[in-house]
């Protein structure tokens, strides 16, 4: 039998088209690159906060062979400066111009306000790997967004325990005007209230200034039992030599929620010595797990890893944990969600779990600084769980 020219080009097109059938379904099956947008400080008084959780997510992708649920990590990177008021441009250029899968992100509370709001509108997978602002996991939570530091409320209420606990009566607090501030000082007060005693005086700065003078002023002429103060990276290296300065560590004690100590001893020196804070990571934890990533952060990138790092190594284990279940696919929160939901992630810090909203519940340890360090002494709240205000998840 014949068959006629036409027919067999008829075959022949039919043939390509199956062809590309094929390699388009089998692109389909197998997902490119997962995009994943670092929004941080890298400039600024929360440069090296910034840099630090970069550092802590690489290593653990790097932990993984640089593949999370078998797609190899691309990084889409922009510098936030810690400014709100860039902060809706800036997660743009990560969601619409790079349209990644996932962003991670950020330091300051306003910004991760900003994130937390394009995250929503968007669907896009939100991992905040230190920014406590308390709406993040409470108002604004939801299947999408998770949080692998802390929420505001829960350094303060830790270190409210510990100083009614302690006999406590009445205290000054110093913070910068921001959501950080404003809620860690909110949290403290819940606690320190309900455990017998005031707050005399709420004092506070715009952030990021450390213009410290006035206030220490006022503080020496209220004579306070003890001081609470939530400052972090740059500020709050200027804050704890300033007060040391003005004569007030010998006077009135100070205490803080921890970030006033970590990342910044090198900085403070013999200023920070004795100084009593709340957080959920310390130096000498001493345990394998800590020890190892320890080590190897070090020998990495020849510094000292600091709470920063652990929430940027742990904001890569969520991430894995969750597309592990999702077989790579960041658009399936439901299914992310799920498998978080039944996680116990395995932190440096600790073992710790997500609460419903998505914040860790964790241990809160009481450290103090010696020889550089800060020092685990106790625990200052056990699993302590974020009220999640305003979460309907
Ligand atoms: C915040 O803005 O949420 C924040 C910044 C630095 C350290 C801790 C919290």
């Amino acid at each position: 039998m014949k068959t006629s020219l036409t027919t067999l080009a008829r075959r022949g097109a039919l043939g390509l088209a199956f062809t590309a059938l094929a390699a388009s379904m089998a692109a389909a099956q197998t997902p490119g690159k997962l995009k994943v947008g670092l929004m941080l400080p890298y400039t600024g008084t929360f440069a090296s906060l910034g840099t630090a959780i970069e550092n802590g997510f690489r290593q653990h992708v790097a932990e993984l062979g640089g593949k999370i649920a078998g797609r190899e990590v691309e990084y889409f990177k922009v510098d936030d400066e810690s400014d709100p008021s860039k902060a809706t441009d800036n997660v743009n250029k990560l969601i619409k111009r790079d349209q990644v899968d996932v962003l991670v992100g950020s330091v300051h509370s306003g910004v991760a306000m900003a994130m937390a709001k394009a995250a929503k509108e968007s669907g896009t997978l939100l991992i905040v790997p230190n920014a406590g602002a308390d709406a993040v996991t409470g108002a604004m939570c939801a299947p999408n967004i998770y949080r692998s530091s802390f929420s505001n409320w829960q350094p303060g209420y830790a270190m409210g325990e510990v100083m009614a606990k302690k006999g406590i009566k009445k205290v000054v607090t110093i913070t910068w005007k921001y959501a950080a501030g404003d809620e860690t000082v909110r949290g403290f007060k819940e606690s320190f209230e309900k455990g017998g005693g005031t707050v005399v005086k709420e004092l506070s700065l715009p952030f990021p200034n450390v213009e410290f003078q006035g206030l220490l002023t006022e503080i020496a002429a209220a004579k306070p039992d003890a001081v609470f103060t939530f400052f972090a990276g740059g500020g709050a290296v200027k804050f704890v030599k300033d007060y040391a300065a003005a004569g007030l560590k010998k006077t009135v004690p100070l205490y803080a929620s921890g970030f006033l100590t970590d990342g910044t001893l090198e900085a403070q020196g013999a200023d920070a010595d004795g100084l009593f804070t709340a957080l959920h990571y310390a130096d000498s934890l001493d345990t394998k797990r800590d020890n190892s990533f320890r080590l190897n952060y070090a020998k990495t990138y020849k510094l000292q890893p600091d709470v920063y790092a652990v929430q940027g190594y742990d904001a890569a284990q969520i991430l894995s944990i969750g597309l592990n279940a999702t077989k790579g696919d960041a658009t399936k929160s439901a299914d992310f969600s799920a498998a978080l939901a039944k996680a116990t992630i395995d932190s440096p810090r600790g073992a710790f779990t997500l609460s419903k909203a998505h914040n860790p519940v964790q241990d809160f340890y009481l450290r103090q600084v010696g020889a550089k360090e800060n020092k685990k002494v106790g625990i200052a709240s056990a699993k302590l769980e974020d009220p999640a205000r305003g979460c309907k998840l």
